[in-house]
């Protein structure tokens, strides 16, 4: 049986990590090609490194999202390696916030940059070769912080909240071009910038009180994220554009009191 992403090329930013690498890893699961960008090269015990053993021919580039001249030259790259771009999925991205009062403008920028105006570029040259083709999907990685507010969430939540909005503007500017455009917005997932936050940094002490505000009692795996991400990036999703999809074990769905 053919996969669900059969002949089809999925390029991932973030890939070297976490949510991106197993989007990379389920996708191939599903017969896709893949390419792949990151600042840094994957581990080498990442989900990519998998990924990559099953679709032969992967092509992988370091580089910053937030570079444009790096974006095109990698995006063109990917247009001559693999001959199209079918699915975007933008997953870079990096943790940060703090009381605004107590906020360095360099810090907000840095957050704000990474998270969204990388999506901004990382999808502003692929769109071009997605309408060349007069077919694409694009999916965008936000938050359940981009959906609601969080103690201190400052520039992380604002950086999300504009990719939310992005993506529906997006999905309505494309969509009569062929190009769908989505965005899921996990709960708190087990990846390496979950770790560095919940479990070696500010947020060890609540961990516990965050675990619980997901109705289901616990935190997401990455594979969870990639298989809402697998159904948007594939054809069996070729009505749904402009969607805010919550991957998140019930943690947008409402409070556990009432009367
Ligand atoms: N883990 C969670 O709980 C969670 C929840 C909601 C949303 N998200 C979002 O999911 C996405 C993936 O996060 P993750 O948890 O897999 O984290 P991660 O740290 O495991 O992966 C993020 C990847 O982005 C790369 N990256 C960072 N800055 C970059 C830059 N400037 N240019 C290119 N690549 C860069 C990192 O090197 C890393 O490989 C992020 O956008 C994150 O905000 C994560």
């Amino acid at each position: 049986m053919a996969g669900r992403l059969e002949g089809k090329v999925a390029f991932i930013t973030g890939a070297s990590s976490g949510i991106g690498a197993a989007c990379a890893l389920r996708f191939a699961e599903e017969g896709a090609r893949l390419a792949g960008m990151d600042i840094e090269k994957s581990s080498g015990e990442s989900d990519w490194d998998e990924a990559v053993k099953l679709a032969s021919g992967a092509v992988f580039e370091t580089g910053d999202v937030r570079d444009e001249a790096r974006i095109q030259e990698i995006v063109a790259a990917v247009k001559d390696q693999l001959g199209r771009i079918d699915v975007l999925v933008n997953s870079a991205g990096v943790a940060g916030g703090g009381m605004i009062h107590m906020l360095d403008a360099e810090e907000w920028d840095r957050v704000v940059d990474i998270n969204l105006k990388g999506t901004f570029l990382a999808s502003k040259h692929t769109v071009q070769v997605m309408m060349e083709q007069g077919s694409g999907s694009i999916v965008n990685i936000a938050s359940v912080e981009g959906i609601e507010g969080f103690m201190g969430g400052s520039s992380y939540n604002a950086s999300k909240g504009g990719v939310v909005v992005l993506t529906k503007n997006m999905a309505i500017d494309y969509a009569r071009t062929g190009i769908r455009a989505n965005v899921i917005c996990p709960g708190f997932i087990e990846t390496p910038m979950f770790r560095s936050v919940l479990v070696d940094g500010p947020g060890k002490v609540l961990s516990d009180q965050i675990r619980e505000a997901h109705q289901l009692g616990r935190f997401g795996k990455p594979v969870e994220i990639a298989n809402a991400a697998l159904f948007l990036a594939s054809d069996e999703a070729s009505f749904v554009t402009g969607v805010t999809l919550p991957v998140d074990g019930g943690y947008t769905a409402g409070h556990r009191f009432g009367i």
